[in-house]
C-alpha cells in the first residue's frame, strides 16, 4: 500500500547500473528506460587530489564509456543535492555526452549561504542559472519513455531530493543502507527534525520500491551495497526504522552529528558543486584556484 501523494508507477523497471567511486565512497547511477536507449546519469563524480590540486575524470570516464558502448544517449545529468564529499562530473560528462544538468531549486538557498562562506564577488549568480533544470516538488520529467520525478527531501541540505523512476528511487542523502542508517544533518541548512520529516516521505513510497543510495561505507566491515527496498528500511533501519520516533531521531543525530569531522571534501566540493560542477573561473592570469576560508565553515 502507498499513501504517497506522487505519481508512482511500479510497473515501468529503469535498468540501472551503479558505479562505485572508492576515493569518496560515491555511487553513481546510470538510469536506462528499458523501452528505448535514453537514460539519466546519478550524482556523477569528478575526482581530484586535493593535497596536489589536482582534477582527473578517471570516474566519469568510465560512466562514459559504459554509456558509449551500449549506445545510451543521456538526457538528464542528476545532482540529487550539493554534494559535501565529492565533487560533480555533470559538466564534463555532458560536454562529452550532453543531456541537461538539474538540482532542487532550493540550490538557490545554498548558493546564496555558501556564496557567503566563500565570500564570492557578484559574478557568482546565486539564482541556479548554472543548472539547466531547477525542481520543485512533484516536478515531473521525461527519460525516454519513463516518466520521473523529483520531491523535496530537505534536512541533509536545503537542496536535497530524491528522484524517482517507475519502480526506482534515487535517495541521494536522506538515506544510507538499513545498518548505515542515516546521513548528518548539521551543514549550514541542515536540520534533523527536518531529516527526519523528509525519510519519513521516502519510506512512504511503495514497499517494493527500490532504493538506492548515494553513499555507502561497509559498515561493520561488509562488502559495499547500495540497493534496498522501502519496506526493508521501514523495518531494519537503526536510525529510523521499527517505528523509532522523530524525537528519538532528533536527540540521536544531534549528538552523533557534533562528534563527526568536517568531509576531507568539503572544501572544493561545495565551491565545485554550488557552481553545478564548473571551477570558479580562471583569474587574470588564466590559472584557476579554490579557496580555503580560514574559521569559516
Ligand atoms: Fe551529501
Amino acid at each position: 500500500m502507498t499513501n504517497t501523494p506522487y505519481p508512482v508507477d511500479m510497473s515501468v523497471k529503469p535498468e540501472v547500473t551503479g558505479f562505485f567511486d572508492e576515493a569518496t565512497n560515491t555511487i553513481s547511477y546510470v538510469v536506462k528506460d528499458p523501452n528505448s536507449n535514453a537514460c539519466a546519469i546519478v550524482d556523477s563524480v569528478m575526482d581530484i587530489d586535493y593535497a596536489a590540486g589536482r582534477i582527473t575524470y578517471d570516474s566519469a570516464d568510465e560512466i562514459i564509456a559504459f554509456v558509449q558502448k551500449n549506445d545510451l544517449k543521456v538526457e538528464w545529468l542528476i545532482e540529487t543535492h550539493v554534494h559535501a564529499d565529492h565533487l560533480s562530473g555533470a559538466p564534463y560528462i555532458q560536454g562529452k555526452l550532453g543531456g541537461k544538468i538539474g538540482i532542487g531549486d532550493k540550490i538557490t538557498v545554498v548558493q546564496d549561504t555558501f556564496g557567503k562562506v566563500f565570500n564570492e564577488g557578484t559574478e557568482f549568480q546565486r539564482d541556479g542559472s548554472q543548472f539547466d533544470r531547477l525542481f520543485v516538488d512533484g516536478d515531473t520529467y521525461q527519460i525516454g519513455t519513463m516518466t520521473a520525478f523529483a520531491i523535496y527531501t530537505p534536512g541533509h541540505t536545503p537542496a536535497c531530493m530524491v528522484h524517482v523512476v517507475g519502480n526506482a528511487a534515487f535517495v541521494g542523502d536522506t538515506l544510507f543502507m538499513p545498518d548505515g542508517g542515516s546521513a548528518r544533518a548539521d551543514f549550514p541548512g541542515g536540520d534533523a527534525g527536518t531529516l527526519y520529516d523528509s525519510i519519513q516521505k521516502v519510506l512512504a513510497l511503495p514497499d517494493d520500491m527500490r532504493l538506492f543510495m548515494c553513499h555507502d561505507y561497509g559498515p561493520n566491515g561488509r562488502e559495499i551495497r547500495w540497493e534496498t527496498t522501502v519496506g526493508d528500511e521501514k523495518a531494519h533501519n537503526i536510525h529510523v526504522g521499527g517505528g523509532k520516533t522523530r524525537e528519538d531521531f532528533i536527540k540521536f543525530r544531534t549528538e552523533r552529528d557534533a562528534q563527526l569531522a568536517m568531509p576531507k571534501l568539503i572544501i572544493p566540493s561545495l565551491q565545485v558543486n554550488m557552481r553545478a560542477g564548473q571551477l570558479p573561473p580562471a583569474d587574470d592570469s588564466g590559472k584557476t584556484f579554490l579557496k580555503v576560508p580560514v574559521n569559516g565553515l
